[in-house]
């Protein structure tokens, strides 16, 4: 085994077993780019500070650079006992440009190092997370322009309710992302801020251009507080609570998908690239993405919990525990990528069946309540007309049939004042257009919501 960089005060070299078990390489090697780039920003610093020479700090920049390039075009792999990618790649530099190397580390611990790293990498995979989630909203708007006048039934207590429009339906998963794209841009905010400069935990005593590090570094400032800079994992918590909010949302319109695409509703078709079959039941089409991202919520919510856990008990300020809050927001992070792509794919590709969406609201009576307002436009007070419609809804189960399907006859035995204008004022058509209160159903509150985004 390498001898540690931190060897001097110890006679004995670390165990294999706690070798193993300390090492954080295994995972943290995804933030070799992040480390590089702080070490490239931090080492610029100290030459501009005269605290080392501009020569070791050029050595120090090519090869940090030479490093990455050997990463990513795989001659140099990650299987080294090193403690973590940050030892490795310090390790590594100091072999390849000698004594330089090692004053890289020069008013920096790896306290503040790995909360650098760690920020650094959250903000770009958060990022690319943010472009993800504005795809899947952008889809969901284009959707809903085309189906403005695409009739369904709302639904509460998964019972027909009152008809709405499928644009109407997306509206309310807009709103959702909407919110989460909020909640995304705040954590992102909050977690571009550089540690960098609060050393172990009570800063240094070099005199660093912390400001000028963060600036280089695209971060938008530089943490207040030496103790809090190291301690502090709220960014990674801020990122799990907006995905476990997201994958809520998600959840529940997969859990939806699953059901509009059951032979029962059959309001979607998905697409063949996008379902799958069963090796057993030849006829089988199944909506995996769909259940896979209602199953993968689970796990979010799991990684969010381990987080609070992890950070509930620590006093102030770097304990080891807190290598693990690692594991924890990468897994959030591969199941929010891995969970959006094939989303938005089979969003994109979904067959709509506008027809069975609007036999579905024909057929459960969801135009009963209009049919109660209508008798309020007559005189009568609500709390009767209720009642009236109710039993005529009762009649038409008794009988087989459907509101705008009787007679006005039929009607007059209810109440005399249902006139002829009753069949207007129960159909679908104008059960929706008439709702044009803001937030509500139809055509004319739904494009003005549409084109307020
Ligand atoms: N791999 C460790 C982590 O990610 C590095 C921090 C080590 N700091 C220390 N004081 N031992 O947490």
């Amino acid at each position: 085994m390498a001898k540690k960089m931190w060897a001097g005060r110890f006679e004995k070299a670390t165990d294999k077993a706690v070798n193993d078990y300390n090492s954080s390489l295994p995972f943290d090697c995804r933030m070799y780019k992040q480390d590089i780039e702080g070490s490239v920003a931090h080492s610029a610093m100290l030459a501009k500070q005269g605290i080392i020479s501009q020569e070791d700090a050029d050595k120090i920049r090519e090869g940090l650079l030479s490093i990455m390039a050997d990463i990513e075009s795989g001659k140099l792999t990650f299987d080294s006992d090193a403690e973590d990618i940050h030892m490795f790649i310090e390790e590594e530099l100091t072999e390849r440009i000698g004594d330089a190397g090692k004053r890289l580390h020069t008013g920096r611990s790896r306290n503040d190092q790995v909360a650098l790293d760690q920020r650094l990498y959250a903000v770009d995979e958060a990022t690319e997370i943010m472009s993800l989630l504005g795809e899947l909203r952008d889809a969901l708007i284009e959707i809903a322009k085309d189906n403005l006048d695409t009739y369904m039934p709302g639904y509460t207590h998964l019972q027909r309710a009152q008809p709405i429009t499928y644009a109407h339906y997306l509206g309310a998963y807009i709103e959702m992302f909407g919110r989460d794209l909020d909640r995304l841009e705040q954590a992102i905010s909050r977690a571009n801020i550089s540690p960098l400069g609060s050393g172990a935990l009570a800063g240094t005593t070099y005199p660093l251009d912390r400001e000028w590090v963060a600036d280089k570094l695209g971060m938008s400032g530089v943490t207040a507080n030496s103790l809090d800079g190291v301690a502090d994992r709220d960014w990674a918590l801020d990122l799990a609570s907006f995905a476990s909010i997201f994958m809520m949302h998600l959840s529940r319109m997969s859990e939806e998908i699953i059901l509009y695409a059951s032979q029962e509703f059959k309001f979607y078709e998905l697409d063949d690239a996008y379902s799958t079959g069963s090796s057993m039941m030849p006829q089988k089409k199944n909506p995996d993405v769909a259940e896979l991202t209602r199953g993968k919520t689970g796990r979010v919510y799991g990684d969010l919990m381990s987080l609070l856990v992890t950070m509930k008990g620590l006093p102030l300020t770097y304990n080891k525990d807190m290598q693990e809050v690692q594991e924890a927001i990468f897994d959030v992070i591969d199941t929010l990528k891995g969970a959006l792509v094939p989303f938005i794919g089979m969003i994109k590709t979904m067959t709509i069946r506008k027809d069975n969406m609007e036999k579905a609201a024909l057929g459960g009576f969801t135009n009963a309540t209009d049919l109660a307002d209508y008798l309020v436009r007559k005189g009568i007070p609500f709390r009767s007309t209720h009642e009236i419609s109710g039993k005529l809804v009762h009649y038409c189960i008794a009988n087989n049939t459907t509101l705008e399907k009787l007679s006005l006859e039929q009607f007059k035995q209810f109440s005399d004042l249902i006139e002829e204008d009753v069949y207007d004022a129960i159909s679908l058509k104008t059960c929706v257009e008439k709702r044009l209160v803001t937030g509500g159903p139809s055509s004319k509150a739904m494009t003005d919501y549409l084109n307020s985004l």
